[in-house]
Order: structure tokens, then sequence, then C-alpha cells
């Protein structure tokens, strides 16, 4: 036990805090061979929401053909009643049915997920590029008229297994697509983990020149190639303040071949605490609840902090952030 680590060394120009979107439960849980039993799902949600998770996506409204591993949508929204009313449980609809269905449940945050490229627009949802961003619109439109925040995710932003490079001015067009339909916050996705710390910046700088503030955006990164964090730090620079993250770095999508895991929430809690930015998660509950998922999958974490912090001289989280614990776990942000 090493008490203490890590060190707090604020950076200049990073934000003050970070609102951690957490996507185990629906990217981690959508990639498993096996199915998760429901009240496992249910328990995961529950207990990263004590943990001090604010914004957790519990599951997807998608055709349950598609994505069996999720398929048990309607039974798990009723298992989540009881958590804290301040809990942000957004859930992912591709269409019209897919939001009725949202809705029925109650739900008040969903995300439409369209693709800046051809390929995969037509992978995972069968359907070209400008018939998707077409199927979204009425969607977000209904959703912001009930009164919903909607996120909307542009996959294969840095880079498309098919395709390869994507430009720059494709990723915009998409972003002010879902924008100008009514989207609140664009999630910037890297599905299969190609991008780098410059191609960061450049699609930042070039959609502030489209008039996107940072503000409205969230990165989510996947970390095929070991570099989330470096990506994460430099979108912190450029004034992103959300990140997507996965307890345990569990993650990918059916439809894309070689992507793999997201960025791990460990990982990123770590350095953030390492650089004095305020999460509001406690890590070593989190510690606990990758490692309690980890037995429920059969297989160890990925993540590289889980697994640092399960050897017996490692060191453990700052008391400090452990003694937060309940004071700013089911804060609204
Ligand atoms: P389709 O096969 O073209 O469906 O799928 P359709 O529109 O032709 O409809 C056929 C039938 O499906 C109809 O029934 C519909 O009602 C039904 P019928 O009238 O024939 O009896 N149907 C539905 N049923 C329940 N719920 C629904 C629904 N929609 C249609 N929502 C569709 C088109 C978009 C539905 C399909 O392609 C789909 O569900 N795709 C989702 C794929 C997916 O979930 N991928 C993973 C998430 S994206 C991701 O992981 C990336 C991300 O993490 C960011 C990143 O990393 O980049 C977000
Ligand atoms: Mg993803």
């Amino acid at each position: 036990m090493i008490e203490g680590l890590p060190m707090r060394f604020p950076a200049r120009g990073l934000p003050q805090s970070v609102r951690i979107h957490e996507v185990g439960p629906r990217d981690g849980l959508q990639n498993e061979q096996t199915v998760v039993p429901v009240e496992a799902k249910a328990e995961f949600i529950r207990r990263l929401s004590a943990a001090g998770l604010r914004t957790v996506e519990a599951t997807s409204f998608v055709r349950p053909e598609w994505v069996p591993q999720l398929a048990d949508a309607e039974q798990l929204m009723p298992l989540l009643a009881g958590l804290p009313a301040s809990l942000r449980l957004p859930v992912l609809v591709p269409n019209a049915r897919g939001l009725q269905r949202a809705l029925a449940h109650g739900c008040r945050y969903v995300a439409v997920f369209a693709s800046a490229t051809e390929t995969f627009a037509k992978a995972n949802l069968n359907r070209s590029l400008d018939e998707s961003l077409a199927m979204f619109e009425p969607v977000v439109g209904e959703a912001a008229a009930e009164g919903l925040r909607v996120r909307g995710y542009v996959s294969m932003c840095f880079g498309d297994p098919w395709e390869g490079p994507v430009p720059l001015p494709q990723v915009v067009r998409v972003c002010r697509a879902l924008l100008d339909m009514g989207c609140d916050e664009l999630s910037l996705g890297d599905t299969i983990g190609v991008a780098t710390a410059g191609h960061v910046g450049a699609l930042l700088g070039a959609l502030s020149e489209a008039g996107v503030p940072a503000e409205r955006l969230a990165v989510h990164f996947h970390d095929t190639y070991g570099q989330a964090l470096a990506n994460t730090l430099a979108a912190l620079q450029h004034g992103v303040a959300t990140v997507d993250a996965s307890a345990g770095g569990l993650g990918g999508c059916p439809y894309a071949k070689s992507a793999t895991g997201n960025l791990a929430t460990e990982d990123l809690v770590w350095m953030l605490q390492g650089l004095g930015i305020e999460t509001g998660v406690d890590l070593g509950r989190l510690l606990d609840t990758s490692a309690w998922m980890a037995g429920v999958l059969g297989r160890p974490s990925p993540s590289r902090t889980v697994r640092a912090l399960a050897g017996a001289d490692a060191p453990r989280p700052q008391e400090a952030d452990r003694g937060r614990r309940g004071q700013d776990s089911h804060k609204e942000q």
C-alpha cells in the first residue's frame, strides 16, 4: 500500500472538473460473447452510481436481432427505478421505434448514433450516411419536444476499418448536421482506436472553425493502440470537459471490425486525479466494481490501473478521494 498516489500536479489550461460519461453497461456489454443476466447489469449500474459516476449509459433500444446482448432493455429499465433521480441514464435510440420504447420507460436522456463514413453507416444502421441522418432528424425533433436531452454520437471520426483515413470536413459535416437537427451534445467516436493526439487537436480546431464549441463536445476513445489517454489529454487542452469511458476497459462495437475496449474509467480517473481535476468518482469503489464485473464475465479487466491496483504493493487511491464517497456521488451536474 502506498498512500497519497498519484501525487497531484494541476496543469494550466485544463478544466477544473470533468464529467465522465460511463459507457460500460452499454458499449462494454454490447460486445460480450455471452449475454450478461439482466440482474447483473442492474447491479453493475447501481455500483457505478455508488462509485460516484453521474452519467451511466444504461442500454440500447435498438433492433434486438442486431444486438442480442442488449435485447433485455425493457427488463432492465424497471430494475433501475430506485436509483437517485439525479443520476443520468442515457440510452441509445436509432429510430422512431427506439425512441418510443425509451419514452415508454421514462428515459430522459437519449442518444442517436451516426457515422462519419458510408461503410460504417451501412454496417451499423443498414442505411447510407444521408439516409441515417434522415432517420435521426424526426427522432431528435420528437425527443427535444418531449424535453429530453439528446446526444449525437459520430463514429469513425479518426479512421475507418474499411475506408482508411477519414477527411476532417467529412466529420465536420456530420457533426454540423446533428447539431443543426437539435442534438444538445456530440460525442466524437474513435471507434477503432486509431486517433493520435495531433489528430484530435486538428479535428477540434476544424470543429471550432465550423462554429461547434468545445462545451458541446465529448470524446469517445477506444484504446486499441494505447492512445486513448494521450488523446483525452489533447481534448482537455482544447476545452472538452466530457469524456466517455468504460469501467474496467470493457467495450467494442459488434459492427466495426477491430474495435476493442474503451478507455478504462479507472485509467482516466487516475490521470485526472493526478492533474487535480474533479470527477466525483471514488476510485476504490470503482475498482471494486470492475473487479466484481470481471468475476461476472469470467476474465480479468484489461485496464492497466485495475491490474496495477490489484497487486499487493499497489498504491491505493488517496484517502481524500475515499472520503468524498457519498458526498459527491449523487450530485446533478
Ligand atoms: P433494419 O434491419 O434496417 O430495420 O435495422 P428496419 O428499419 O427495416 O425495420 C425492420 C423491423 O425491425 C421492423 O419490424 C421494425 O419495427 C423493427 P416489422 O415491422 O418488420 O415487424 N425495428 C425495431 N424493433 C425494436 N426496436 C427498434 C427497431 N427498429 C426497427 N429500435 C436498425 C435498422 C437501425 C434498427 C438496426 O440497424 C439497428 O438496430 N442497429 C443498431 C446497431 C448497434 O446498436 N450498434 C452498436 C451501437 S453504435 C456503437 O457502438 C458506436 C459508439 O459506441 C460510438 C463509437 O465507438 O464510435 C456509439
Ligand atoms: Mg464505442
